[in-house]
């Protein structure tokens, strides 16, 4: 076997440093902002039941698999994939994954920054106390005149962008590690705080049972591969993002027990923040379905009600852009990695370019709110009809190339890739051993057939097929 690599741009400096990190990236706008509005708009129970099986069956497969190449690798996804592919004596077209990973991330980061510039507002709008007492109206109201403003939402945007870059710049210890050693604690606390303010309010068992009661005639095919793209949107999955961070993980750490505490860690938080949303929209007549502005019409009204609101509020909101900018940085680490390994940049000359790209691509998301808000530029297919450019963004990288790449990450493990690696990497000594045998079985065959399956149904090649 040959030398094991080193990576050029450090290592974490522990078990707890990964998993910070690799929660850091987990953990984000994709649980608090966006599992609560799509569970909302795909009918509760029964998306949060399929998005769970996703989790367990696909997700934690997937996520120890691509830790597993990050490690072996030990450079950007792209160069990892180009090694690794030749190692095992495959086709060089597998480096092309590594392509599709960080062009994913880069659009996903460019609508990812404007949000959470939403956020970012709204630490100074709840520190002022714009919501002391505010009604579930007035909350709403607030939100359509902000983003109705594209030049706020560009400000708001560059900042974050701005943030973003300065993190990555410095690099894996002195950047990505730092960051996150207080923030998931601290997050934590607050929903925790939030949660007993949402058991208070009167219509809390209704949002239970939203959340957790299952209804399968309300989820569509559609509502099906949305839950399976979330899943792998909310463990960072399927585009480098864990992968780059695998390939600054030390050896002898358990890629199985840290993926799954991961995992579990992300799951958790999303679920409370459900506990958190539903409550406060059923007491105050909201609707669930009402899309990507559900947290910041609903929040709001708990924050202008409760006793220390206003610092509440704006702790939140400050949490929620460290969540945001934990998960920011992983989107373009790939990217900048492999600038630097390829193109021998500095970090902060990639990271100058990288951000100035998104940036830029930015502004599809920005306008998207606003003066574009009736431009749906594929209206004249029907599972297209009503997706503004930022829905398209988001439906393209979620629920396409994320799955997508997350197959192919597990096919290049389950199939290209030598037993005895991963044996290696799992540290597993026996063949036979049941954990091993159980997730080899999901990466090789459960999980691609599913995401195909799931994947064709979902746009519908099935049906036109089959129908
Ligand atoms: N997991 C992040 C979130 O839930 C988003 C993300 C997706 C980060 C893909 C990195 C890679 O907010």
């Amino acid at each position: 076997m040959s030398a094991p690599r080193k990576s050029m741009h450090g290592e974490w400096s522990g078990r707890f440093a990964f998993i910070l990190a690799a929660t850091g990236s987990a953990v984000g706008l994709g649980n608090i902002w966006k599992f609560p509005y799509i569970t909302g708009e795909n009918g509760g129970g029964a998306f949060v039941i399929v998005y769970l099986i996703c989790i367990a069956s696909i997700g934690i497969p997937i996520m120890m698999a691509e830790v597993m190449l990050g490690r072996r690798g030990r450079q950007s996804p792209i160069n990892t994939m180009r090694s690794l592919a030749e190692e095992a004596g495959a086709s060089r077209f597998w480096t092309l994954l590594g392509w599709a990973g960080v062009v994913a991330g880069f659009l996903i980061l460019s609508y990812y920054s404007v949000i959470a510039g939403w956020a970012l507002a709204y630490v100074f709008r709840t520190g002022s106390g714009l919501f002391l007492g505010v009604t579930a109206d007035g909350a709403g109201s607030l939100f359509n005149q902000f983003i109705a403003d594209p030049e706020k939402l560009l400000a708001w945007h560059t900042i974050f962008i701005v943030m973003t870059m300065a993190v990555v710049s410095r690099g894996v210890s002195g950047g990505l590690e730092k960051s996150v050693r207080f923030l998931m604690p601290a997050l934590f606390v607050i929903l925790v705080i939030l949660l007993g303010y949402a058991m208070n309010t009167s219509e809390f068992s209704r949002g239970v049972r939203f959340l957790f009661n299952p209804d399968f005639t309300k989820i569509t095919a559609d509502g099906v591969l949305t839950a399976m793209g979330h899943a792998f949107f909310t463990l960072s999955l399927g585009m480098g993002a864990i992968m780059v961070y695998g390939s600054y993980l030390p050896k002898n750490i358990s890629i199985a027990k840290t993926s799954i505490i991961i995992a579990l860690m992300d799951t958790l938080v999303a679920l409370v923040a459900g506990l958190i949303i539903f409550p406060i929209v059923f007491t105050n007549g909201l609707e669930p379905g009402s899309g990507p502005g559900l947290i910041f019409k609903t929040l709001p009204i708990a924050f202008g009600h409760m006793p220390g609101g206003i610092f509440f509020g704006t702790l939140f909101f400050i949490l929620l852009v460290f969540a945001a900018w934990s998960s920011a940085i992983s989107l373009i680490e790939p990217a900048v990695a492999w600038l630097v390994e390829n193109r021998g940049h500095t970090r902060v000359y990639a990271s100058v370019v990288m951000g100035a790209l998104t940036w830029l691509v930015g502004l599809l998301t920005v306008f998207s709110f606003n003066i574009w808000s009736d431009y749906k530029p594929l209206a004249h297919i029907s599972i297209f009809e009503d997706k503004t450019v930022f829905d398209l963004l988001d439906y393209l990288t979620a629920n396409i190339m994320l799955p997508l790449g997350g197959v192919l990450i597990a096919i290049f493990v389950g199939w290209v890739l030598r037993r005895e690696t991963s044996m290696h990497e799992l540290d597993i000594h026996d063949r036979m051993h049941i954990g091993y045998r159980t997730w080899h079985v999901l990466v090789k065959v459960v999980a691609p057939i599913a995401v195909i399956i799931v994947f064709l149904k979902g746009i519908g090649v099935i049906d036109a097929v089959f129908g």
